[in-house]
C-alpha cells in the first residue's frame, strides 16, 4: 500500500506550503522545506509536483514522483488507476473496469452487494479486479474465494489502500489464478452466491460461454443465487447485451433470471 497522491493535493501543497497526501487509510500530512517536501520517508523537490494530470494517482519512488500506472510487454496491455469521487478504479488500455462516471465505483459495488442481499455463506468472486466486491462481500459472508489471473492488476491492488483489505482479512481467500483453471476443482454446491463480474466480452468471451456458465451452475448450491455484471455496452448499436447473457444463463440451466437496473446486473438462481 502507497500514498496515492493526486493533482488537487499536490497543487495545495504549491499554493500553501502544506497539504494532506493520500487516499484512504493511508494518508501523510506534508510540509514544504526549502523547496524539498518528505513524503512517505523520501525526499522530494517541489518542482515534481508541477505539471500533475488530474485523471491519475502519483507515488513517491525512489525520491521521484511516478504515475500508478504500469504497461506490460507480456499481456500489451496498459494498467492505471484513475481517481474518482470515492475509491479508484483502474483501466486496462482505455476500458475502465467499475462504472464511474454516473456512479462512484463504490456505489457501483455497494449496489451489485445489494442485489444479492439477504447475503451468507460462502461466496465465489470470479473476477477479483481491484477486489472491491470481495471484500464488501466478506462483511456479509463466512468466506469469499476469489480469482485474479492478472499479477498486473495484483500489483494496483497492492498500491490501492482500498484493495488492502484483499491481503488482510483472514475470510478473503485471494488466488493470483484463473478462475477458468479453477472452477472445476470445487465440489458441486459449493456456494451460496456467486459474483460474476468479468472484463469486457472482448478481453474474455470465454466466461461469457454457455460451457463455463455451466460450471458456475454446477459449483451453486441449490438456492443459491449468482449476480452477472451486464452492461448495456452496445444497446445503441441495437444490441442487447444482458438479453444474449439472460438467455446463455438460462441455457445453461440457471432460473429465476432477472435484470437489477440499478445494479446493470443479471441475477440468477440456481
Ligand atoms: C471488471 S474487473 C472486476 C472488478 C471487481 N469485481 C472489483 O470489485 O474490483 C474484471 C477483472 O477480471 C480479471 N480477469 C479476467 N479474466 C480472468 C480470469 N480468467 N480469471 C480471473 N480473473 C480474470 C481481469 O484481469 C480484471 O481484473
Amino acid at each position: 500500500m502507497e500514498i496515492l497522491i493526486h493533482k488537487s493535493q499536490a497543487d495545495t501543497l504549491l499554493n500553501k506550503g502544506f497539504s494532506i497526501f493520500g487516499i484512504g487509510n493511508k494518508t501523510q500530512e506534508v510540509k514544504a522545506i526549502d523547496d524539498f517536501v518528505i513524503v512517505d520517508g523520501q525526499k522530494l523537490p517541489l518542482s515534481e509536483f508541477k505539471h500533475l494530470k488530474d485523471n491519475f494517482y502519483y507515488v513517491p519512488r525512489e525520491n521521484k514522483l511516478v504515475r500508478a500506472a504500469l504497461f506490460s510487454d507480456e499481456t500489451g496491455l496498459y494498467y492505471k488507476l484513475i481517481p474518482t469521487i470515492d475509491w479508484p478504479t483502474f483501466t486496462l488500455s482505455s476500458t475502465p473496469m467499475h462504472r464511474h462516471t454516473h456512479i462512484s465505483p463504490k456505489k457501483d459495488t455497494f449496489s451489485k452487494i445489494s442485489a444479492l442481499k439477504p447475503f451468507k455463506g460462502r461466496v465465489l468472486d470470479t473476477c477479483c479486479g481491484l477486489g472491491y466486491t470481495a471484500t464488501v462481500s466478506a462483511r456479509y459472508a463466512k468466506e469469499v474465494y476469489t480469482f485474479e489471473r492478472d499479477k498486473n492488476v495484483i500489483e494496483l491492488c497492492r498500491v490501492n489502500p482500498y484493495s488492502s483489505e484483499l491481503f488482510e482479512n483472514s475470510k478473503i481467500i485471494l488466488k493470483e489464478e484463473s478462475i477458468l483453471d479453477n472452477i472445476g476443482k470445487f465440489k458441486d454446491n459449493f456456494f451460496n452466491i456467486i459474483i460474476h463480474d468479468p472484463p469486457t466480452f472482448k478481453y474474455s468471451p470465454i466466461l461469457y460461454s454457455e460451457d463455463f456458465y455451466a460450471q458456475l451452475k454446477r459449483v451453486l448450491k441449490k438456492g443459491g443465487k449468482m449476480y452477472h455484471y451486464a452492461p448495456f455496452v452496445d444497446k445503441t448499436k441495437g444490441k442487447d447485451f444482458p438479453k444474449r447473457i439472460a438467455r446463455h444463463l438460462k441455457n445453461s440451466g440457471f432460473k429465476n433470471i432477472t435484470f437489477d437496473e440499478k445494479s446493470s446486473g443479471i441475477l440468477a438462481m440456481k
